[in-house]
C-alpha cells in the first residue's frame, strides 16, 4: 500500500477522484494526509468526508518560501508520504520539497503540455483557437510545468468553447489520467531518463484525434 500525500489550494474534484479510485480498490494506496494553503478550499470538506486528516499551511505563516516548502517536506516525511499528489495546489512548489521527493511529486495541468503552462491553461487554449487541447500529468521540477510528462489525454475545443465548457471536457479527463497516472507509480513502472518518462509494459495504440472530425 502506497502512502500519499495530497496538496490541494480548491475544489479538490481530483483530489476526490483519487479517494474514489482507493476506495474502489482501483489503487493501493492511503491518503495520510492533504494539506493546503487556502482554509476555504472545499478540498478540506472532502478530507473530513473521508477521514483524511488535513492540515491548513499558508505561506504568510512562514519567514520565507524555503520554510514553507521545508515545513511541508516535513509534515509528508514525518506520516511516511511515499508519492505527492498536487491536485489543483495553485503555487510553484520550490526546491525544499523538491529535493525531499525527487521525481516523486507528480502535478496535473488543465492543457497539453508544453502548451499553455501557468495559470488559466482552458482559457488561454481558447484564446488561442486550438482545435485539440487536454490536460498533462507530470513529475514536478523546478519550472512551471516543465517536468517530464507521464500522460496526457486530448479533447477536442471548438470556436464556441467558453473556458468553462472546455474545462469542463477537460475535467473528466483529468479525473481518468491522474489516477492512472499514481497506479503506473504504485505498479514501479514508471522509470525518469532526463526528458522522458519510460512506462513499462507500455501499450501501443493507434487511436487518434481529427478535430474536426473529417466525414
Ligand atoms: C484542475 O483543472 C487542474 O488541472 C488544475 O487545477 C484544477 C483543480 O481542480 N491544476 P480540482 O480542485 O481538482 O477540482
Amino acid at each position: 500500500m502506497t502512502k500519499l500525500g495530497v496538496l490541494a489550494s480548491g475544489r479538490g474534484s481530483n483530489f476526490q477522484s483519487i479517494i474514489d479510485s482507493i476506495k474502489s480498490g482501483y489503487l493501493d494506496a492511503r491518503v495520510e494526509i492533504l494539506i493546503t494553503d487556502n482554509p476555504d478550499a472545499y478540498a478540506i470538506e472532502r478530507a473530513k468526508n473521508n477521514g483524511i486528516p488535513f492540515l491548513i499551511m499558508k505561506p504568510g505563516d512562514y519567514p520565507d518560501k524555503d520554510v514553507y516548502y521545508s515545513a511541508i517536506a516535513g509534515a509528508l516525511k514525518e506520516r511516511g508520504v511515499e508519492l505527492v499528489i498536487l491536485a489543483g495546489f495553485m503555487r510553484v512548489v520550490k526546491k525544499p520539497l523538491i529535493d525531499a521527493y525527487p521525481m516523486r511529486i507528480m502535478n496535473i495541468h488543465p492543457a497539453l503540455l508544453p502548451s499553455f503552462p501557468g495559470l488559466h491553461g482552458q482559457k488561454q487554449a481558447v484564446d488561442y483557437g486550438v482545435k485539440i487541447s487536454g490536460c498533462t500529468v507530470h513529475f514536478v521540477d523546478e519550472g512551471v510545468d516543465t517536468g517530464p510528462i507521464i500522460i496526457q489525454a486530448a479533447v477536442p475545443a471548438y470556436h464556441d468553447d467558453t473556458e468553462e465548457s472546455l474545462a469542463e471536457r477537460i475535467l473528466k479527463e483529468e479525473h481518468r489520467i491522474f489516477p492512472y497516472a499514481i497506479k503506473l507509480f504504485i505498479q514501479g513502472r514508471l522509470r525518469v531518463e532526463g526528458r522522458k518518462v519510460i512506462i513499462s509494459g507500455q501499450k501501443k495504440a493507434d487511436s487518434i484525434l481529427i478535430n474536426p472530425p473529417i466525414l
